[in-house]
């Protein structure tokens, strides 16, 4: 058992942005599942928005933000992120790309009005930023991997957050006891069957955090990303949509532009206009291609996307290649407010983890890591004023091994294929109920004490949890609106829904 001023459960950029701005006199540690650097943000490329063009305004960014989110985002959290968002990059700057007089490198993304994407390394963002971070712990920083959180304390005396439950890399159980433990852990891109995510991210945070009675808001809105490499039938990870924003098209076989006609900001119009449209070309059994033949320099403004197509087969020089929409991003989440605080006291959730109302219904391109750093910083802010508390570590590891010989799980892959073919980017009333039903029948809902499951059942027992929660949301929402898009309400429904989020809390269990 150990005892921390803070417990961060996760290694991305809003994990490694708090770890870095806590006080030298808080001793904080930081949990993560398998390696320090594996997690999304690692993988990001395309860069992280801010207004900070000539031409550009934090209200230019803002309209583009509510315009992208369907209108369903919170209003105050966009303005108050987005207008923050150029002292972050500022922060950081010596990260970012620059021309040869110095000046921030500005791309382009879909559904920006202006150029505003601050990017490292070509289109090696993520990277590049969370190696900053790392550079930056100093040795008030414990970092634990292969520390897999299962499972958070409550004290039923008065409902707070105290403690967080790990299986370590030999399955051996330890529990954490913190007065701030903070649910870094991601979004759940890994339900499905095509994800540009790292292969960790399977909604953990959010079945943990719902498992303790938080309160998880808008998990229908999951964003499909339009150009997912594609090789021999498996997606193979993200063509950045930087790549469109250098000049790069959508073309069916034939080589006819697939977004012609189809929004007036054609490839670069709002990801899920973008991905419904492939996947209706799609389903029809044909291909879909990039077409890079129009962008200047595309190995050096995107060596990591080069070396991905090179490893898989792909000939750049011919420029085409293979592309096929998958999971993203998850708009929706452990429901908090712009700091993190969630519905229980002591637990908070921050990054694609968290859903602040930034990004509504659909998140605006490149938004997401400067969510992650804006809550990083605000929340090391608070709790280094806060005042501190003493919790008492309360053992509520079962001691007995029970056996779960009656559970019957999926595989992962059922699971993941299920989700992409029934609750993916286009859904409908029957596709969602057999969902539910054949979500139903595992029960997970019932269980109680989990600590005798394996890591690779308790995988399972969050994708299955996690999964439930969005099939639910979507088919309670009879309407289409951002990254819920429903074959049988086609249109947004402003009438019943522009102000309403669904909300699941898990009451006692049954
Ligand atoms: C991309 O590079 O296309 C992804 C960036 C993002 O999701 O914001």
């Amino acid at each position: 058992m150990t005892k921390s001023d803070v417990v961060i459960i996760g290694s991305g950029i809003a994990a490694l942005q708090l770890a870095a701005h806590l006080s030298e006199h808080k001793n904080v540690r930081v949990l993560t599942k398998s390696k320090l650097r594996t997690a999304n943000s690692y993988l990001a490329q395309g860069g992280i928005a801010a207004a900070i063009g000539p031409a550009d305004h934090p209200e230019k960014h803002v309209e583009d933000t509510l315009e992208a989110g369907a209108f369903h985002n919170d209003p105050e959290a966009v303005r108050e992120i987005i207008y923050e968002a150029p002292n972050l990059i500022q922060d950081i700057s010596k990260v970012f790309d620059r021309d040869s007089e110095g000046k921030l490198l500005l791309g382009m993304e879909g559904a920006h009005s202006e150029h505003r994407i601050v990017h490292a390394g070509g289109d090696a963002t993520g990277k590049n930023v969370v190696e900053h971070l790392i550079s930056t712990l100093k040795a008030h920083i414990t970092v634990e991997e292969d520390a897999f959180a299962y499972e958070l304390v409550i004290n039923p005396e008065n409902n707070r957050c105290i403690g967080v439950k790990v299986k370590d890399s030999k399955g051996n159980l330890k529990e954490h006891f913190s007065s701030h433990i903070i649910l870094a852990s991601g979004g759940c891109g890994q339900l499905y069957r095509y994800t540009s995510n790292a292969q960790t991210v399977n909604g953990d945070g959010i079945a943990l955090a719902y498992r303790a009675g938080a309160d998880i808001i808008d998990m229908e809105f999951i964003q499909f990303h339009p150009t997912l490499l594609y090789v021999n039938g498996e997606t193979k990870g993200l063509i950045s949509e930087a790549v469109r924003g250098e000049g790069a098209k959508l073309i069916t076989e034939e080589g006819t532009p697939m977004m012609e006609g189809v929004h007036p900001f054609k490839d670069l119009a709002p990801r899920h206009i973008v991905s419904q449209t492939i996947y209706d070309y799609l389903k029809n059994g044909h291909k879909v291609f990039l077409d890079i033949t129009n962008v200047r320099d595309f190995e050096t403004r995107f060596p990591t996307i080069t070396e991905l197509c090179e490893n898989n087969g792909i000939n750049l020089t011919e420029g085409k290649i293979p592309v096929v929409p998958g999971s993203h991003f998850l708009m929706g989440g452990i429901k908090t407010d712009l700091i993190g605080r969630t519905s229980i006291q002591g637990l908070y959730a921050i990054g694609e983890s968290a859903c602040t109302g930034l990004h509504g219904a659909n998140r605006l391109a490149s938004n997401s890591l400067l969510e992650g750093l804006y809550q990083g910083k605000k929340l090391a802010e608070w709790i280094n004023k806060a005042p501190t508390e003493i919790i008492s570590a309360i053992s509520v590891t079962t001691k007995s091994r029970h056996t779960h010989k009656k559970l019957k799980l999926p595989s992962i892959q059922q699971i993941k294929d299920s989700m992409m073919d029934q609750v993916g980017i286009v859904r409908n009333e029957l596709a969602l109920t057999n969902q539910k039903k054949w979500l139903e029948q595992f029960k997970i809902d019932k269980l109680q004490t989990i600590d005798s499951f394996s890591k690779q059942e308790l995988t399972k027992i969050f994708m299955l949890i996690t999964a439930k929660l969005i099939t639910e949301s979507a088919l309670k929402r009879a309407e289409s609106r951002g990254g819920h898009f429903r074959s049988d309400y086609p249109a947004e429904d402003d009438e019943n829904w522009l102000q309403k989020s669904i909300i699941h809390t898990k009451k006692e269990v049954e």
